[in-house]
This record gives structure tokens, C-alpha cells and sequence, in this order.
């Protein structure tokens, strides 16, 4: 049984003021939400005070970059040991990371398996390009994502993977539920594949790109796609709840 799963990603958005703000907005329609998980993924710097806001409510937290080492001379990286302390989740391989940061698979990998021995479940991005989409590759770069990112890991169910086509993010052009549910589909074969079928089963998939409150429900429609990544949506405090209540509802979770 796989508990549907939504995450908000805050990006590089809110400053700790308007971070505070926001999550008390919605801290109370979350947490009147039942059979669904609910994860914030704020700015390292609100982590702290978003989780003193959260505590005692049916909400998570979770981080949206992290190195791999556990401490040392790494200027301006944050590691496993200090999130550990604060959150239980960590986004990685966004496809904003390998685009901007220059992340390739190899890295990914590295930071995947920190995350893990350190008690953190890691929420692996993939994803196609427009381009890589318009030349039929998008079975070829996501199997090698993951391929690549899980090298060496063993299977686990606390993985969690968000399929995230790099044209749908933040372009309001959704995938449609239909190219998501094949995608999906297409990852937990994969998974299957380099770890074996039980757990692959127990793993979650997502959907992330311009999901809004009006198509959320393409999506968490299909029994294969387990909730959502929400980028812009999530800084809209009713939106986000209305997104969580949607999939609650259509996942029968209450
Ligand atoms: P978006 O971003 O919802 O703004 O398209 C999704 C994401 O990048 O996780």
C-alpha cells in the first residue's frame, strides 16, 4: 500500500518572514487532511522555523538540495548530518540542479546514497528536455537517470521518484495525464528492473510540472501516480490545500 503523497517546492522563494507566513496559512487545512502525506520543502534557511510551526501537525518537511559529505571544508553546502536534524525528506537531481548547477547522474548518485545512510528519503527528479522529448528519447534519458542516480544503492522503499519533464516546469504547460501514467509506468519497470518488483511496488512515483488544483486530478486519477512535486502552486496557500484535498479525495484516502 502506497500512501499518496504530496510535496510543496518552495524554490529559491520566500524570504524566512513570508516562509513563516505562508506555512501558517496552511498548517491547519494540512493537518485536517487525513490518508495522505503532506511535505513542505522550503528554503534551508526556513527550514528551522517552518518546523517549529509544523510540530504537532499531520505535516512533513523536507529539504530541496543537500551535499553528500558530512561535514568539512565545503563552503556553502549543507550536509546529511545538519538535515537530519531538522527534516525527514530531501529533493534531488531537481532538473533546476543539473541545469543551473551543472548536477550529472554521478553526483546525484553519491548524494542519494548520503541522504539514505543518514535517515533522509530522498525524492529523486527525472525528467526529459523539450528536445530530448520532440527526438522520442524519453524512455532512454530517464532510464539512464535512474540507472545512474540508483547505481549501488540498495533497494528501498524509501525512495521516492517525481517524473518532472523539464518543459512542463513552471511553463503552465502540463504533461497530459495520459503521457504521465506511460512515464510512470515506464519508471517502476525500471525500478523493477534494477531492484526487483516487490519493492519497486512500494516505491512512490510522482508527477511534477505546472500542476495546478484544476489538473491535479488527471494525474492522481491513475492508480500508478502516487500524488504530486508542486512548484508555483505551492506558494498559494488554498491552492495548495485544494491540490492535497483533491488527490485525498480521488486516492479514496478518506
Ligand atoms: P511547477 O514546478 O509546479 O512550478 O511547474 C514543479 C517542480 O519543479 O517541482
Amino acid at each position: 500500500m502506497r500512501i499518496p503523497f504530496i510535496a510543496g517546492n518552495w524554490k529559491m522563494n520566500t524570504t524566512v518572514g513570508e516562509a513563516e507566513k505562508l506555512v501558517k496559512e496552511m498548517v491547519i487545512p494540512l493537518d485536517a487532511i487525513g490518508g495522505i502525506e503532506k511535505v513542505l520543502c522550503p528554503p534551508f534557511v526556513s527550514l528551522l522555523s517552518v518546523k517549529k510551526i509544523i510540530q504537532g501537525f499531520d505535516v512533513g518537511l523536507g529539504a530541496q538540495n543537500m551535499y553528500f559529505e558530512l561535514k568539512g571544508a565545503y563552503t556553502g553546502e549543507i550536509s546529511p548530518l545538519m538535515l537530519g536534524e531538522l527534516c525527514e525528506y530531501v529533493i534531488l537531481g531537481h532538473s533546476e540542479r543539473r541545469l543551473y548547477f551543472g548536477e550529472v547522474d554521478d553526483l546525484i548518485n553519491r548524494k542519494v546514497r548520503a541522504s539514505l545512510d543518514n535517515g533522509l528519503k530522498p525524492i529523486l527528479c527525472v525528467g526529459e528536455k523539450p528536445d530530448e522529448k520532440e527526438e522520442g528519447r524519453t524512455e532512454e534519458v530517464i532510464g539512464r537517470q535512474l540507472r545512474g542516480a540508483l547505481s549501488g544503492i540498495e533497494p528501498t522503499v524509501k525512495l521516492t521518484v517525481a517524473y518532472e519533464p523539464v518543459w512542463a516546469i513552471g511553463t503552465g504547460k502540463a504533461a497530459s495525464g495520459e503521457q504521465a501514467t506511460v512515464t510512470v509506468d515506464f519508471i517502476r519497470e525500471v525500478v523493477a528492473g534494477l531492484w526487483n518488483r516487490e519493492v519497486a511496488s512500494g516505491v512512490r512515483v510522482l508527477y511534477g510540472g505546472s500542476v495546478t488544483a484544476s489538473n491535479v486530478g488527471e494525474f492522481v486519477a491513475s492508480s500508478g501516480i502516487d500524488g504530486a512535486l508542486i512548484g508555483g502552486a505551492s506558494l498559494r496557500s488554498e491552492e495548495f490545500v485544494s491540490i492535497v484535498s483533491r488527490t485525498a479525495d480521488l486516492k479514496g484516502a478518506r
